[in-house]
Order: C-alpha cells, then structure tokens, then sequence
C-alpha cells in the first residue's frame, strides 16, 4: 500500500492504474479510521480493481472549532488497518495542500440540505461539498464508498455529484455498530467506557420505536424516543426528526410516504460528544 500526500503525486499513481484500464474506488475519510471505515473500503476492494482512501481532517465542515481541535488525529494506525484490508493507496494531504487558498466557492442542495444537520450546523454541508468536490476531482473515482451513518450528507453529495455532473457512483453502505448497537464513530473514541455504555441506549430506544410505531402515530412514536432518550442521565436529544428518505422533508403520518426515516443527533456525557444515527421506519 503506498502513501501519497500530494495531489500531483497522487494523480501520476492513479493515471498509470487507469492506463491499465483498472476501475477505481474511493473512500473519503476524516482518520480515526475503525471497523466502520474498514467496512466501506472492504466493500471497495471486492467491487474495484483499485481502492483509493483519503484521510483528511477537513477543516471547512467543522462550525465549531473545539470539535475540530479534539478530533482524533491516527495516521499511523489508520493506515495499518487499511493495509489490512486491502486498500491500495491512502492519500492524506495537508491543509494548505487541500487549500492552497480560501475556497470561497458556495454549494446550496436545498432541500436536502437545510434541516436537520444543515440546520444546526451552519456551513457544515458547505465544506464537505467543497472537499469532497475537490477529492473527486482529484481521485476521479469509478465509485464512491459512503457510510449510511451520514445519512443526509449522502443526499447532498448526491445533489451535488448531479449538480456538477461527476461521473462517479455513488454507494451507500450500512451502518456498522459496536456489540451493545452504538452506530461506530471516530468521535466514540472521544467517550468515557461509562459514557459509551450511556450512548448505547440511543439505538435502543430507537429500535424499540419500531416496535411503538406499529400502533402508535408517528408524533407519538417521536415524542416515545426523545422522552426516552431525554430520561438517560447524560443523553439529551438536540432534534429528532421522522422524514422522508428521499427529500428529508418531515413526514406528519406514517401514509405521507413509502421511505420514512428517523434521524436524531444527541449529545452524550460531561464534554458533551455530539452523536448521530438514524432507523429506517419504511422502506
Ligand atoms: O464523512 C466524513 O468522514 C466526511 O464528511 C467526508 C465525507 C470524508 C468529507 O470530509
């Protein structure tokens, strides 16, 4: 497995694999890679002939600089486990490699992009469009690996890869979870063991909704998880919000539509630790 951190490095590698008429798959990362991340470039590696990761802490997604300055930060180790699962090359540039100047460029998918995570993170789709338009440009993937944890960033790079007309695509994969059902995150390193055992009951209470939902209204059924949520000492729920999956629009009755989604972000213990996850209710 090679190592570039440079786009012109990484470019001479990848022209020489698509002389060779190779297809190139792509998982873009922040680091702090864990087996959630080894899931998306395994998938890769069975489905291309070539995998390309990116590790780039991406400083224009992050609206609070705190968060940025507390993200893991693993390259050494990141790159021992893809090693093991087969990528090809990692590709962990620097900042000013990235940003050589301020990208004033603006990307705007509404709907997709205004509720939820848009909403409470003002700029946040803004900077993952703007680095994950320039990996690709860079990359020029066959296919991209996305994790379903994300569950609205995947319908803005959508917007966006039609928008700018990418001829990549894109590939959506499930969730991984840890034994007690915590959705795997790069901020769960970031827990106390108490902390990780507290955040478990988040995707509890949210299977247990589905089960509620069979003969419950979907307002109830929204206000059973952030009331159960709400009751675990050291949770408390920023929004939950029960949507369409293909427009993340809200849904007010289980009929409105045959893909309904339940998305919720919830803060987590003494620093607080920012945590998503999503169930699918339809679809
Ligand atoms: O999902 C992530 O880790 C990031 O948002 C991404 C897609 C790598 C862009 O920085």
């Amino acid at each position: 497995m090679k190592l570039v951190q440079t786009i012109d490095a990484l470019r001479s590698e990848l022209d020489a694999v698509r002389k060779e008429g190779k297809k190139i798959g792509f998982v873009p990362t922040m680091g702090a890679l864990h087996q959630g991340h080894a899931s998306l470039v395994a998938r890769s590696v069975a489905e291309n002939e070539f995998t390309v990761v990116s590790v780039f802490l991406n400083p224009t997604q992050f609206n609070d600089k705190t968060d940025l300055q507390n993200y893991p930060r693993t390259l050494d180790a990141d790159c021992v486990l893809m090693e093991q699962v087969g990528a090809d090359l990692v590709f962990a540039p620097s900042v000013s490699e990235m940003y050589p100047e301020e990208d004033k460029r603006v990307f705007h998918y509404p709907p997709v992009d205004t509720v939820m995570e848009g909403a409470f993170r003002p700029g946040h789709f803004n900077g993952v469009c703007q680095i994950v338009s320039k990996l690709f440009e860079a990359v020029q993937p066959d296919r991209a690996y996305f994790g379903e944890k994300d569950f609205q960033q995947i319908a803005v790079i959508k917007a966006m890869v039609k928008d700018l007309g990418f001829a990549v695509e894109i590939v959506p994969c499930p969730v991984i979870r840890e034994e007690s059902g915590l959705a795997m995150s790069s901020r769960n390193t970031l827990l106390s063991e108490e902390e990780r055992k507290t955040a478990a009951h988040i995707y509890k209470v949210l299977s247990q909704s589905k089960q509620f939902a069979a003969n419950h209204s979907l307002k109830d059924t929204q206000k059973y998880v952030v009331d159960s949520i709400n009751s675990v000492v050291g949770l408390e729920v920023q929004y939950y919000a029960i949507v369409d999956g293909d427009t993340l629009q809200n849904v007010e009755s289980w009929s409105d539509s045959d893909f309904i989604v339940g998305c919720i972000t919830v803060y987590c213990g003494a620093a607080p630790i920012r945590l998503i996850d999503h169930i699918k209710y339809k679809g």
